[in-house]
């Protein structure tokens, strides 16, 4: 079992043998029957663990890789921390539009940390790649001033939180941008490089030396695994989705290093893009198909785009004019700002569900600034059981995702570390995922769901000290 102090909170309350207790709001009828084919079945999720099995072994064979949508890339990193690593280490996490500095002090079985969030501009994440990474040494540059490492040099890992096909440790070519990023130029590029220039430009390469690039879902594997020797998947759950696992170094047959002892290598699933090739479609839904079209990639990310927290809040707005234009909620009204793309943030989804089922404080709050009027108690019902079914859904798709890994790495026990902002502030996506991973995952197979503690930033600080 987990240490309790880094289980997640609403698992510390809940006992793995009774069944969790998850509020259900009851909508009217008008409102259910719009929502009705939001709800997925048991034989959807069974479906879906099938499918996403196949894409695995695609994407880890040589013969279907190149054409498989599920990529499984192998990450290069083989061995786990084992709690004895020491020394200073930076890591830089870049995957949203947030980016974070972090100086690491790793002590044995302890750690300090000291981080710095900036912010992207829009214009950076959307423009080149030189004026993202220019912004980034400039940031870098800025904390080292600050925490006074100018004389130093320091190993880097840097948490990339994009698809990547690594072809060592610190090397790695840029495949594509996700959640709201388009830098399109340094497409192809590796991605190291386009950093240690940037330093250079910045003249803080003699500080600064990139040790490991590794994908967030890695670093969270990671930093759980330094404290649960079961860890062996890892999940993330925020801006975007991804998971990644385990394998067996000859099960992944796109793998060309040299095996270090312990015969496994950690593959990046990149399972945002599950569904591009159309197998989902049996799970979209209207709403999915306009949340696609109206985003900056069509096409692409579309499991992501049903699941992850750049696209909840979206959808759930959709739904709601959806029962808008029915007649079936607020008189049949809406308002300009409701009416407008992304104003229902994925925040307002966490933030209804966690009222006491009964009491409407913060819904009121947020419908209100949204220029809703004369709202009605069934009104702030059927808003909180769109979210509910919204929300479940992902829940539901994320542990059908997890127990299809979980029967991969072919383990007994199996932690998964999790980090993201949906699944670390919605109130319920927790039970929900252990309620269903229950019904899913093979029988006699015990799991349980660590929430990482500022996952990604010291995985990538670790992965440094190992690759030192
Ligand atoms: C990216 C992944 C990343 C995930 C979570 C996805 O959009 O493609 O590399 O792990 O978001 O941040």
């Amino acid at each position: 079992m987990a240490d309790e102090s880094t289980l997640h909170p609403s698992h510390k309350r809940s006992c793995m043998c009774r069944p969790l207790n998850i509020p259900r709001t009851k909508p009217t009828n008008e409102v259910y029957s719009i929502m009705k084919d939001f709800n997925v079945t048991d034989d959807d999720l069974k479906k879906y663990m099938k499918l996403l099995m196949a894409d695995l072994h695609k994407g880890l064979a040589k013969a279907t890789h190149a054409k498989s949508i599920v990529k499984c890339y192998p990450t290069y990193i083989q061995d786990l921390p084992s709690g004895q690593e020491v020394g200073r280490y930076l890591a830089l996490d870049l995957g949203g539009t947030n980016f974070r500095v972090i100086m690491v002090d790793l002590q044995k079985n302890h750690f300090e940390m000291t981080s710095r969030t900036f912010v992207i501009p829009n214009e950076k994440m959307l423009g080149s790649g030189k004026d993202l990474f220019d912004h980034v040494a400039a940031c870098l540059h800025l904390f080292i001033m600050e925490q006074k490492l100018n004389d130093e040099c320091l190993p880097l890992g840097f948490t990339y939180s994009f698809p990547l096909i690594q072809k060592a440790i610190d090397r790695g070519i840029i495949e594509r941008w996700t959640k709201g990023f388009k830098c399109d130029d340094i497409i192809g590029e590796d991605v190291v490089k386009v950093l240690q220039e940037a330093l250079v430009r910045k003249g803080i390469n003699k500080n600064v030396i990139v040790k490991a690039v590794i994908n967030d879902t890695a670093g969270t594997l990671i930093a759980c695994a330094w404290k649960s020797p079961y860890c062996k998947v890892g999940l993330i759950v925020g801006t975007g989705t991804n998971a990644c696992y385990v394998e067996k170094q000859q099960n992944a047959e796109m793998f060309d290093g040299a095996n270090h002892g312990s015969g496994l290598v950690l593959i990046n699933c990149e399972w945002g893009a599950f569904g591009d090739d159309g197998c989902l479609n049996y799970l979209r839904k209207p709403e999915d198909i306009d949340i696609d079209k109206a985003s900056i990639n069509p096409g692409k990310q579309l499991h992501e785009k049903m699941i992850s927290g750049m696209y909840m809040g979206e959808l759930v707005r959709l739904l709601i004019l959806k029962c808008v234009k029915g007649g079936a909620i607020f008189g049949g009204k809406s308002s300009s700002e409701l009416n407008q793309k992304d104003k229902f943030l994925t925040k307002y989804v966490s933030d209804i569900e966690s009222e006491k089922l009964g009491t409407y404080d913060k819904s009121k709050a947020i419908l209100e600034s949204l220029g809703l009027k004369n709202i009605t108690e069934t009104d702030f019902q059927n808003v909180r059981y769109i979210c509910e079914c919204v929300s479940r859904r992902a829940a539901f798709m994320c542990s059908a995702g997890l127990a299809t890994l979980i029967k991969k790495t072919e383990e007994k026990r199996v932690t998964v570390g999790i980090d993201g902002s949906v699944y670390r502030y919605h109130p319920h996506f927790h039970n929900l995922m252990m309620e269903k991973m229950k019904q899913l995952v093979t029988p006699g197979v015990v799991f349980d769901l660590m929430l990482s503690e500022d996952g990604s930033g010291r995985g990538a600080a670790l992965t440094a000290a190992s690759a030192s």
